[in-house]
């Protein structure tokens, strides 16, 4: 997720519960080789702290050309595989028939992957989509994707207009699950939608039948929505010991690997999460969210309690 999934938050929520494959920001196939725009490199970095695999490297465009070039230096940092998204609903990107506008570009949804396909050699190429653009066209679409036999297809249950609005639909996500299986193709579907809690995740890993689930936004409300065990214990529930781990480690590695590079008002989106639940924090996150150095949100964090 752009501006989330960095190397350093990755490397965090590893440390904690890690899901079985992370996935990196999206990278702009044709922007990594733009000098001045940096964005996209610094998206397909991976620090050396950074050691939990597999991390697969998510990629757009409408360029085969570009995922020619780009695929294989990612593959050569350290990526394990490659997904292409077709699911990010921009209207600006859909109208030039990326991401989202991928799904009524059938032709040249199939081109970038076996261009993807071709330049990542023996390392798997993933979609991540949703079920239609502007009305739900989800058998015709998956179907079509599911014939070239990729390794994982992730649904976002929801249409491009909807942007994240409204309920994912689940059952369009069982649907591909049931087509897959239809077709006797061995690929492996995963859902993604609204998954904000652990009990979320086994209640829809149960309906749908599907072989994997993607987390989105529910980081932001658990960080501890990969953890395992059941009953599930959010990170609400955790003391500040582990709060204040937290905090200062993402502070410090952040200024470490992007000091001076990437601004520090990115952080604040996290500390609303690790703030979250009793409200003997709140008063600790308000401060957070005015504090403007590395160093004053690190006295904050000291001088609370
Ligand atoms: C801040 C933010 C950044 C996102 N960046 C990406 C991205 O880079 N690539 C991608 O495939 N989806 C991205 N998404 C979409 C999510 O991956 C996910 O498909 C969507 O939010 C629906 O799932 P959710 O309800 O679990 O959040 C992003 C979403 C948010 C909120």
């Amino acid at each position: 997720m752009e501006d989330v999934t960095d190397t350093v938050f990755r490397a965090l929520v590893a440390s904690r519960f890690a899901p079985d494959v992370f996935m990196s920001e999206f990278i702009n196939a044709r922007e990594y080789f733009h000098k001045k725009r940096k964005f996209a490199r610094q998206r397909a970095h991976i620090d050396g702290a950074e050691t939990y695999r597999p991390l697969v490297v998510q990629i757009w465009g409408n360029d085969p050309e570009a995922y020619r070039k780009v695929i294989p230096i990612l593959l050569e940092t350290g990526f394990d595989g490659i997904d292409i998204n077709m699911g990010c609903p921009a209207e600006k990107v859909v109208r030039r028939g990326e991401c989202s506008g991928l799904i009524d570009r059938p032709s040249l949804a199939k081109e970038l992957i076996l261009a993807a396909r071709e330049a990542a050699g023996a390392k798997p190429v993933s979609v991540k989509t949703r079920i239609g653009v502007k009305a739900v066209k989800v058998e015709e679409w998956a179907g079509m994707l599911l014939e070239l036999d990729l390794p994982v297809l992730t649904i976002h249950g929801r249409i491009a207009i909807q942007m994240s609005e409204g309920e994912a639909d689940w059952g369009a996500v069982r649907r591909v699950r049931e087509l897959r299986d239809q077709m006797g193709k061995g690929t492996l579907i995963v859902g993604n939608g609204d998954l904000f809690a652990g009990e979320d995740l086994d209640r829809r890993y149960a309906e749908t039948g599907v072989d994997g689930l993607m987390v989105g936004r529910g980081i932001f409300r658990d960080l501890d929505i990969f953890r395992r065990d059941r009953p599930h214990q959010s990170f609400e529930t955790a003391d500040w010991s582990q709060r204040r781990t937290v905090m200062v480690r993402h502070i410090e590695e952040h200024r470490r690997v992007w000091g001076g590079v990437k601004g520090f008002d990115m952080l604040k989106s996290f500390f609303k999460v690790y703030t979250r639940g009793p409200e003997e924090y709140l008063p600790l996150r308000e401060k957070l969210f005015q504090s403007r150095t590395y160093e004053e949100a690190l006295a904050l964090i000291a001088a609370f309690r």
